[in-house]
């Protein structure tokens, strides 16, 4: 397959080999990275040194069964059902957290509204529910809320997006290092142009998250920083598509109204890249022409790295239930648990995406 700069009419300015991708496949779906409290260093480190009891970063509260009824009742405030990811996200809370494994789960959707979840989170502290998992749709704005949570005694669990607060107003933080998704995808792109002697301006689109969730920060922050870089690399367009399918077509569709050249798309989830692959199809653009990198790693994006359609993805892992739910019992009966948990995430292209479909996540 060649991919090559896509302009407005003409489509084959720039040829690069696609036979020589980079085999950039650290990490494993599923395993973790445990790091310090945010107040020390934020280098990795052993877990034995990087774990740390709940109450050292001035957090005391610990899960407990305060009704009696031999469950945990977890109140899970979920950013909403905008993506692939999240779908997978909530169903695996919804199949982990139920009275076999020792707990309740009351749901709540903030359909995408950081407003809204604030308010979710005020009402799963007046519904006393036992401990609170917040999934951040932005990282800002929530130190009342979770003193609130605090002072109710109900200890909180952030998952998938982390938030700007001091950590004494959690218990700990579960989820992806954004910014290291970020940095893999950059490195896979970085790779690739070296090995195909990729010469000439690197036109990228780039369509971001939700902004101010920490997955768009950390991953545009990682795109930033590679301009900074390289003086051939230059964002030709950039707009939010609000992790969604809809909004990244609509988005990329604007954009090809431009008519202008391109050759990377750098789409901060894989349900703004379909959105963008059916814009390019739809105004008669070939989707395979430019290097398009994406982020989650759902099933159907995996097999359209098979297809040739999609690069790269940088992995995000949505199956954090199970994890979670180990997390809380192991602090319920007073263990040691680490104050930031990261998943370990690589990348997946045409090197081992036919081994990568066989355990990923979602249709
Ligand atoms: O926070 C994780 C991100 O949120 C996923 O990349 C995206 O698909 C989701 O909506």
């Amino acid at each position: 397959m060649k991919k090559s700069l896509v302009t407005a009419g003409l489509t084959a300015l720039l040829a690069i080999s696609m036979t020589a991708c980079s085999n950039n496949t650290t990490g494993t779906t599923g395993s973790t990275t445990t790091q310090p409290p945010a107040s020390s260093s934020s280098s990795t480190a052993p877990a034995s040194s990087s774990s740390t009891k709940a109450a050292a970063s001035g957090y005391s509260l610990v899960p407990k069964d305060t009704n009696g009824d031999g469950l945990i009742t977890l109140g899970f405030a979920q950013v909403g059902a905008e993506s692939g990811w999240r779908t997978a996200n909530t169903q695996s809370y919804k199949d982990y957290f139920v009275e076999k494994n020792g707990f309740k789960l009351v749901f709540a959707d903030a359909n995408q509204d950081a407003d809204k979840q604030k308010q979710d989170v005020r009402d799963l502290i007046a519904q006393g529910v036992e401990v609170i998992d917040l999934a951040p749709v932005t990282d800002s704005g929530w130190e009342p809320v979770l003193q609130e949570a605090k002072n109710a005694g109900i200890p909180l669990i952030v998952s998938d997006r982390q938030l700007s607060v001091s950590d004494d107003l959690y218990l700990t933080y579960f989820g992806g290092n954004m910014k290291q998704e970020g940095d893999n995808a950059v490195k896979w792109l970085e790779d690739y142009i070296a090995k195909n002697n990729v010469t000439g301006p690197i036109n990228i689109v780039h369509l971001q998250g939700t902004m101010g969730s920490t997955a768009q920060k950390g991953r545009s922050q990682a795109l930033t920083d590679a301009l900074a870089k390289h003086s051939d690399w230059k964002v030709v367009y950039e707009q939010t598509g609000e992790f969604t399918q809809a909004k990244g077509q609509e988005v990329m569709e604007s954009f090809l109204q431009q008519n202008k050249d391109f050759n990377v798309i750098y789409s901060e989830n894989d349900d703004m890249t379909y959105g963008a692959i059916d814009a390019m199809k739809n105004a008669g653009k070939d989707p395979k022409a430019p290097i398009i990198i994406s982020f989650d790693g759902n099933k159907s994006a995996v097999q359209m790295v098979i297809d040739g359609y999609i690069d790269v993805i940088a992995e995000c892992n949505p199956l954090l239930g199970p994890q979670v739910g180990d997390l809380i019992k192991k602090a319920k009966a007073g263990e040691t648990i680490p104050k930031i948990t990261y998943s370990v995430e690589g990348v997946i292209d045409s090197a081992n995406a036919a081994e990568k479909i066989k355990t990923a996540f979602g249709s």
